[in-house]
């Protein structure tokens, strides 16, 4: 069969990498890719906005199922525009997507699927948002953009001051834009982060073991917040039987409830949950893999990911029963670009990559990469998803840390305690 995946971060590079090994695959399509992606499979430089060039290049080369990687290509309805177009593709339609899009429909939906979250109110008039702030007790709250903000929507605020003018930036001066349009001011909550994923095909949930996301740029969770430093897998945070928890009282609720509105759900449902006292709360749906958890997971993913993936799109995920794994917990450090999450520069060619083929349990995934004149150069600012598997979690880091040695390019710096919360739980 031949593939096509849409995007060009390390996600998309475990992808290519981990459908590439199914006995299935013929060819693979990245578009656009990136240089990792290009030794997987093959790149293929079109634009991820251009339904109509997608489609046109996925007839021509008969391609049997497309995997859309990041979020904005969901929300824009790239899935809607490939099935009425008769072809295949794994992910969830438009108006399944919202649940990333809108955050003011993720509450609502969560609200009416009785799921556990953050309280909140949603205001479409910036005065009145204001308003409810001015008049309420100064405790900690959380004011979000409705819309997609490259992650930067989300102010967290000790003090109503810090609300007062988030809302003022976002609603009024629209520093996003139209994601501004309507804001979300909720209730912060205390605790540890956990990122649970399921594959779904509207029926039946698959989840996938907890993972761990390190979205500060900096040691010990301080500094800028990026796309994710690094990630690790399974989080011991998560217990099994609070996975069993969250399957009940989280997943299958609001997949049900996706079903009832009509918009049946279909693909990765990501829940980024907050472990509270109180137990596990929803702080955001997304409706994809996520990046960089997607790389720790699928590098323990011992099943034939594209018959997964084709039996979400069938329909029959149920006669897939369940998925294997490799015991061996998966960590991956990001090596950064100098200046993320701020200005860098790209161009740097990228050494010591060959170096790391022969170190065992070890993928270096590619996310920021591009080739220059043969040469492997930095053209993003998270650059490399340094993954490795070990015997125990604290094997996986020095694994991946050993790995993250022998590559090199100037300014090149990546957090150095990927893991170090699940170790000293
Ligand atoms: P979101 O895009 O909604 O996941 O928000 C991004 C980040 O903001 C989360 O990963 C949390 O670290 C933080 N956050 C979001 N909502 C809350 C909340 N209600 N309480 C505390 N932190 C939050
Ligand atoms: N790792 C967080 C995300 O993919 O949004």
């Amino acid at each position: 069969m031949h593939v096509m995946i849409i995007g060009s971060g390390g996600r998309e590079h475990a992808l290519a990498w981990k459908i590439s090994q199914s006995p299935r695959a013929e060819r693979i399509f990245v578009v656009p890719g990136n240089a990792g992606t290009d030794i997987e499979g093959e790149n293929v430089a079109l634009p991820m906005d251009d339904f109509g060039k997608l489609i046109a290049f996925a007839r021509d080369q008969q391609v049997g199922l497309t995997i859309v990687g990041p979020e904005a290509p969901l929300a824009a309805g790239l899935v809607d525009a490939m099935e009425d177009a008769g072809l295949r593709v794994f992910g969830p339609r438009k108006n399944a997507a919202e649940l990333e899009s809108s955050k003011v429909f993720c509450k609502n939906l969560l609200r009416s699927a009785d799921v556990p979250t953050a309280e909140y109110q949603a205001f479409s008039d910036p005065e009145e948002a204001l308003n409810f702030l001015r008049s309420r007790e100064d405790v900690p709250v959380v004011v979000k953009a409705d819309g997609l903000a490259a992650g930067k929507g989300v102010v967290v605020c000790s003090r109503r001051q810090q609300a007062l003018e988030a809302v003022e930036q976002i609603a009024r001066q629209k520093i996003f834009g139209v994601a501004g349009d309507r804001l979300v001011i909720e209730e912060r909550l205390d605790g540890q982060e956990a990122s649970v994923l399921a594959i779904t095909d509207g029926q039946t949930i698959l989840t996938l073991p907890p993972a761990q996301d390190h979205k500060p740029a900096h040691d010990g969770d301080t500094g800028p917040n990026t796309g994710g430093m690094g990630a690790y897998c399974p989080a011991p945070l998560v217990t099994s039987e609070m996975l069993h928890w969250i399957e009940e009282h989280v997943l299958v609720p609001t997949v049900h409830t996706l079903k009832r509105s009509r918009r049946p759900f279909r693909g990765v449902l990501y829940a980024g949950l907050m472990i509270t006292k109180q137990g596990p709360k929803v702080l955001e749906y997304n409706v994809r893999f996520g990046d960089p958890e997607c790389q720790p997971l699928l590098m323990r993913l011992k099943s034939d990911l594209l018959e997964v993936l084709e039996a979400v799109v069938e329909g029959r995920l149920e006669r897939i029963g369940g998925l294997e794994w490799d015991p061996r917990p998966a960590v991956c450090v990001v090596m950064a670009s100098e200046g993320y999450p701020g200005d860098y520069v790209k161009g740097h060619p990228i050494r010591g990559l060959e170096d790391t083929e022969s170190l065992p349990d070890v993928k270096v995934f590619h996310a920021g990469t591009a080739v220059r004149d043969d040469r492997v150069v930095t053209a993003g600012g998270r650059v490399l998803d340094v993954t490795a598997l070990g015997e125990t979690l604290a094997q996986a880091k020095f694994n991946a840390y050993r790995a993250v040695k022998c590559v090199r390019w100037p300014g090149a710096w990546c957090r150095k305690d990927i893991s170090d919360k699940a170790l000293q739980n």
